[in-house]
């Protein structure tokens, strides 16, 4: 940072498990030098500002503190992860009006405070959250951003690493649709070095089913981690901060998050996961995916999905 530029701020709304450890990805990272917290357990945004502040001398010099709506007014980028988290059985879905309920406590006092930055949401079901976000603020539709298949694809391209033996950074994959149960992996495209995986499972004589068992181990890898340890956090935590730099450092970097669908995909009036390009400015391009016939039904599957739970939770 230049030292006549002004400090990136950032006020995270959720200390939970999520959030604390987004707060402490920022850190480790060096993403935005002021880090406010707001929860409406104070005394919890204390504690973590000053266990979060004691980090920094083996990490980056880093204002974190603990705050109110108010403080929104400069702020680069408002995230939100709070909300309650799915229980065990619980899908994602199933947290659409209590979360939609606190979300709504929350953007009110946020776009009160004169907030003019970016919206980036975490919290669950993020597809339909982050609508209800750009509809709540009256935002335009470019510095509103849910972190969508992000995590989910990161999934993925774990998951492909492994098994092809790669860096999973080295792994171009998507996961596409919601962030949840009707998400699916885009076979037409996912590759590593130019070759789909697909072809990479002929050349090692492995069965096709193998694309379907990836699909359905990365769809249910929250259930896993949730029925095992409770709650999942490392990989959001990790993949909200890596959204976060992006933006701020103004990268322009595509990432498959969620937007608003004005016609791509056949799409209208929801946010859902496909590939963006993000940047200081927010939002600057949504990508349309060249799918097959039987993706696009996906797709749609997955657009139907969300407007049926959003048609009923909006009314
Ligand atoms: C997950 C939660 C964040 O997929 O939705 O881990």
């Amino acid at each position: 940072m230049a030292r006549e530029e002004k400090p990136r701020k950032v006020i995270l709304v959720g200390d939970g498990a999520v959030g604390s450890t987004y707060a402490f990805s920022l850190v480790q990272q060096g993403i935005a030098e002021e880090v406010g917290i707001v929860d409406i357990v104070k005394e919890r945004t204390e504690g973590d500002a000053i266990d979060l502040g004691d980090a920094t001398p083996w990490t980056f010099p880093k204002h974190i503190y603990s705050t109110d709506y108010s403080d929104a007014k400069d702020a680069d980028m408002v995230v939100i992860t709070a909300g309650a988290p799915q229980k065990p059985g619980e899908s994602r879905l199933d947290l659409v009006n209590k979360n939609l309920k606190i979300l709504s406590s929350i953007v009110e006092p946020v776009v009160e405070s004169g907030f003019d930055g970016i919206f980036l949401v975490i919290a669950n079901p993020v597809d339909i959250l982050t609508h209800a976000t750009w509809k709540m603020s009256g935002f335009p539709k470019d510095r509103v951003i849910g972190s969508g298949t992000s995590l989910d694809s990161g999934r993925l391209q774990k998951v492909i690493g492994q098994m092809e033996g790669v860096d999973p950074r080295s792994v171009n994959a998507y996961m596409l649709g919601e962030h949840g149960d009707t998400e699916f992996p885009v076979w037409s495209y996912n590759n590593v070095g130019g070759v789909k995986v697909s072809d990479w499972l002929k050349a090692h004589n492995m069965p096709e089913s193998k694309l379907e068992d990836m699909h359905q181990e990365v769809k249910n890898m929250a259930y896993d981690i949730i029925n095992k340890k409770g709650a999942t956090f490392y990989g959001i935590g990790t993949a909200a901060a890596f959204i976060t730099k992006a933006i701020l450092n103004d990268e322009h970097r595509v990432l498959p998050l969620s937007v608003p669908m004005d016609g791509q995909y056949g799409l209208h009036d929801l946010h859902i996961g496909t590939p963006a390009v993000v940047g200081r400015k927010g939002l600057e391009q949504i990508i349309e995916m060249p799918l097959t016939d039987k993706e696009q039904e996906l797709m749609t599957a997955s657009a139907d999905q969300l407007k049926k739970v959003m048609d009923k939770a909006f009314k």
